[in-house]
C-alpha cells in the first residue's frame, strides 16, 4: 500500500507575508489527515516562517530547488543542508520550469537527486513531455530518457526513497490537464521501469505522482487510479480551502485503500 502524498508547489507566489497567511490556513484546515501524506514547498524566501507555523504540524515542509554541493561559491544558490536546517524534508528536482527556463541538464538533476538523498531528504523528481513530444509519439522516449537520467548510479534503496511525478508540460498551468487513463499509462510505464532499475518490489513502493492542472474537481478521478499515488499541485495549491479540497480527496483514496 503506497499512502497518497499531496504536494503543493507554490512556484514564485507569494511574500512572506502572504505566504504566513496560506500556511496558517492549511495548518488549521487540516489538523490530522489520515491517509495521506501532505507537504507544502514554498519559495525559498518564505521557508524559515511557513516551518515556525507548520512546526507540530502533519504538513511537511519542501522545497522547489537545491544546489548540489553542499557549500561554497556559488553565487545565489541554496544547498541540502541549508534547506535541511529549516525543517525541509521533500525537494523538487528536475521541475520542467527549471529545465526550459534555467536549462537545467539531466546531469544537473541527477547530481540534485543524489545530494537530496546524501542528507536524508527525500527527492521528488518530476519528469513529462511537451505536447510536441506528445504529437510525435515521444512521450514515453522522453520521460524515459528523463528518468534514467535523473536516477543514474543509484543504489536499489536509493531508489526505493526517491518519489517521481509525472508533469506533462502541456497540463501545467494550462488548466488542461491529462486524463486519469494519460496519467496512468505513463506512470505505469515509469513503474515498469523502476522495476528493473531497481526491482519489482521496490517498484511497488515508489509513489509516483501526476502534476498539471490538478484542482479539487479533477482530483479524485486522476487519484482514484491505481497508478497514481497523489499530486504534485501548483495553482490550485496557492488557495487553502482548493489544496485543503485536494487532500480530503487523497485521503478518502488512501483511507479505503487500507480498509
Ligand atoms: P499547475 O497545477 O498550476 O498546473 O502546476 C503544476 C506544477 O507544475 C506543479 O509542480
Amino acid at each position: 500500500m503506497r499512502t497518497p502524498l499531496v504536494v503543493g508547489n507554490w512556484k514564485m507566489h507569494g511574500t512572506v507575508a502572504e505566504a504566513r497567511v496560506l500556511a496558517t490556513g492549511l495548518r488549521d484546515g487540516l489538523k490530522r489527515p489520515r491517509g495521506v501524506h501532505v507537504a507544502v514547498c514554498p519559495p525559498f524566501t518564505a521557508l524559515a516562517a511557513v516551518s515556525e507555523i507548520l512546526a507540530g504540524s502533519p504538513i511537511q515542509l519542501g522545497a522547489q530547488n537545491c544546489h548540489h554541493e553542499p557549500a561554497g561559491a556559488h553565487t545565489g544558490e541554496i544547498s541540502v543542508p541549508m534547506l535541511a536546517e529549516l525543517g525541509c524534508r521533500w525537494v523538487l528536482a528536475g521541475h520542467s520550469e527549471r529545465r526550459k527556463e534555467m536549462g537545467e541538464s539531466d546531469e544537473q538533476i541527477k547530481l540534485k537527486v543524489r545530494a537530496i538523498l546524501s542528507h536524508d531528504l527525500t527527492p521528488v523528481l518530476c519528469v513529462g513531455e511537451t505536447a510536441d513530444e506528445r504529437r510525435q509519439g515521444l512521450t514515453f522516449t522522453t520521460v524515459e530518457g528523463q528518468l534514467r537520467a535523473g536516477l543514474a548510479g543509484l543504489s536499489a534503496d536509493q531508489i526505493a526513497k526517491t518519489v517521481l511525478a509525472y508533469e506533462p508540460v502541456w497540463a501545467i498551468g494550462t488548466g488542461v490537464n491529462a486524463t486519469p487513463g494519460q496519467a496512468a499509462e505513463v506512470q505505469g510505464y515509469l513503474r515498469g521501469l523502476l522495476s528493473e532499475l531497481a526491482s519489482k518490489e521496490i517498484a511497488q513502493t515508489v509513489r509516483i505522482l501526476y502534476g498539471g492542472s490538478v484542482k479539487a474537481e479533477n482530483a479524485e478521478a486522476l487519484m482514484a487510479e491505481p497508478e497514481v499515488d497523489g499530486a504534485l499541485v501548483g495553482g490550485a495549491s496557492l488557495n487553502a480551502q482548493g489544496f485543503i479540497g485536494i487532500v480530503r480527496k487523497a485521503a478518502r483514496i488512501g483511507t479505503a485503500a487500507k480498509e
